[in-house]
């Protein structure tokens, strides 16, 4: 879909349908009253009548609007004025969309960008409507014989009163990356296990890294075998697809500017291992991977936007699967950083995979490392499929990604992270054992990483939840790719 800003009032606007919004009681927004104005009311007559109520989400398409050139406009309602917020704005862009999909416009302008939206600015409007945009039209039907049915909406114009400044066109600019980042991310989470593997995520790793001029490295088997990285092989053992261990290094700053790390968990598919998990559902531990296509689609972005800062991403790369070679409960192992570990539980593999990675991420010097992983149903049960679960060894960068979260509507929320709960992985013969018990699984497990990045400032997030729907809509989310572009622009910004 194509995205641009216009400056037009929207009665002298042309095209297939003008989106404008209506609030409860019938006060009509600032492009609806001008469209009325010219229409000799019958926007206010329509609601008048009881057509549109201005509830929020209600949409009402109008065709044939006297003195209007336009072919439609759609009405959608806002709620009560003074309530409208992030959320509110959200629901009525998704609103608008949905009804403007059922329509046969092929271009829209939407005047909901000049809505006063408590606490957020027209960068932030312009970004959530591109974002919501791209979302609505998302497909995932390559693998289908035929495509499925698709919007005939091609183009949307984000329509401003006044002339739009650079912090508009930035907005957009970066909204158009970031939406191609988490179309990324989304792609490669639903693509199925036979065809995600470990091979296959360093080949678009690959592609990715010729695209953007971005340097990739992808160490075998026999190269993680010599940095003593046993924690991470004993996960791939199982499996005839051989693990990666995948770096992409995009340099936007100066080289001696330390760069932010990304660490995702690349798992392609997670049976549990000898420690086999149950049946029903199953297939969703395709979505294993979502961490690592999340720093995929981040890199993505920060490089189509050229963003000034210094990325470094590390994908540790393996399929989990019960087989002879496989580990099994008991088997203990050392890890890269000298420090060994009883495997209790070898469907707690995601830990093995990022702690060797982890401590492989300190030679890039980095200022900040972050890892995301579809780590613990645990998390699921704490949060649900809301929020992220966020996890850091200092509280101003768990504050920063907070934010991030918060102003790019991917929220996360701070877990403890405290010594108390370090004893529950204790083992009598090894260093640690890689599981902690049911009680606080999402936080035993991040006190399991932390172990492995004591020398650098660091944050985890607990993607368990949020990583992909399930159900009626299953299909990844692309989160938590909103949140970790916000954060580095932010970063950049700072710098
Ligand atoms: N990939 C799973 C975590 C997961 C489970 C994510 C369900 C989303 C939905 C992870 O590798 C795992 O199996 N974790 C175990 C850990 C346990 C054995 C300590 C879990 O959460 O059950
Ligand atoms: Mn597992
Ligand atoms: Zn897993």
């Amino acid at each position: 879909m194509e995205f641009s800003i216009k400056q037009s009032h929207s009665e002298k606007q042309r095209g297939a349908c003008l989106v404008v919004g209506v609030y409860a009681g019938g006060k009509l927004s600032p492009a609806a009253l001008s469209l009325d104005r010219v229409a000799q009311h019958h926007l206010s007559e329509v609601v008048a009548r009881g057509d549109m109520n201005g509830k929020l989400a209600n949409t009402l398409v109008l065709h044939h609007v006297p003195g209007i050139i336009a072919e439609r406009v759609l009405l959608v309602g806002l709620g009560k004025a003074a309530e409208f917020a992030a959320k509110q704005f959200t629901d009525a862009v998704r609103a608008s969309l949905d009804a403007l999909h059922k329509t046969a416009s092929k271009d829209a302008v939407f005047y909901l960008t000049d809505l006063a939206v408590k606490g957020r600015d027209e960068a932030w409007k312009i970004k959530q409507c591109v974002l919501l945009a791209a979302e609505s039209v998302f497909r995932c039907d390559q693998l289908k014989s035929k495509p499925a049915d698709a919007s005939a909406l091609r183009k949307l114009q984000l329509g401003c009163a006044d002339k739009p400044g650079i912090a508009a066109q930035t907005a957009l600019d970066q909204a158009r990356a970031i939406a191609g980042g988490i179309a990324l991310t989304k792609h490669l989470g639903n693509l199925p296990g036979n065809i995600c593997t470990p091979t296959y995520l360093a080949e678009q790793a690959r592609t990715l890294a010729k695209t953007h001029k971005l340097k990739v490295t992808i160490l075998e088997e026999k190269d993680m075998e010599k940095l003593g990285m046993h924690s991470l092989l004993s996960v791939s053992h199982g499996s005839r697809q051989p693990a990666k261990l995948i770096t992409l290094e995009y340099q936007g700053a100066d080289k001696n500017q330390k760069p932010v790390v990304l660490v995702g968990k690349g798992i392609t598919f997670d049976s549990g291992g000898i420690s086999l998990k149950p049946g029903a559902e199953m297939d969703e531990m395709k979505y294993d991977m979502c961490g690592a296509a999340s720093v995929l689609g981040t890199l993505q972005a920060i490089a189509e936007m050229k963003l000034k800062l210094n990325v470094v991403g590390v994908i540790p790369s393996s399929e989990n699967l019960p087989d002879g070679a496989a580990s099994k409960p008991g088997d203990i192992v050392k890890s890269m950083s000298g420090q060994t570990i009883e495997i209790l539980n070898t469907d707690a593999e995601g830990r093995l995979v990022l702690c060797d990675a982890l401590t492989y991420a300190a030679r890039f010097e980095p200022d900040t490392v972050v890892d995301i992983a579809t780590l613990t149903g645990a998390c699921v049960i704490a949060l649900g499929h809301v929020a992220s679960g966020l996890f850091s060894n200092e509280d101003k960068l768990a504050r920063e990604l907070l934010a991030a979260g918060d102003e790019a509507q991917d929220r996360a929320w701070h877990m403890p992270l405290w010594d108390d709960y370090q004893q529950q992985l204790d083992s009598n013969f090894a260093d640690m054992q890689n599981i902690g018990g049911r009680a606080g699984g999402s936080i035993t497990a991040a006190c399991f990483l932390s172990r492995f990045t004591k020398d650098y400032r660091w944050a985890h997030l607990d993607i368990a939840g949020t990583a992909w729907k399930s159900g009626k809509d299953k299909g990844a989310t692309g989160r938590p790719v909103p949140l970790l572009t916000q954060y580095l622009i932010n970063r950049a910004a700072a710098k």
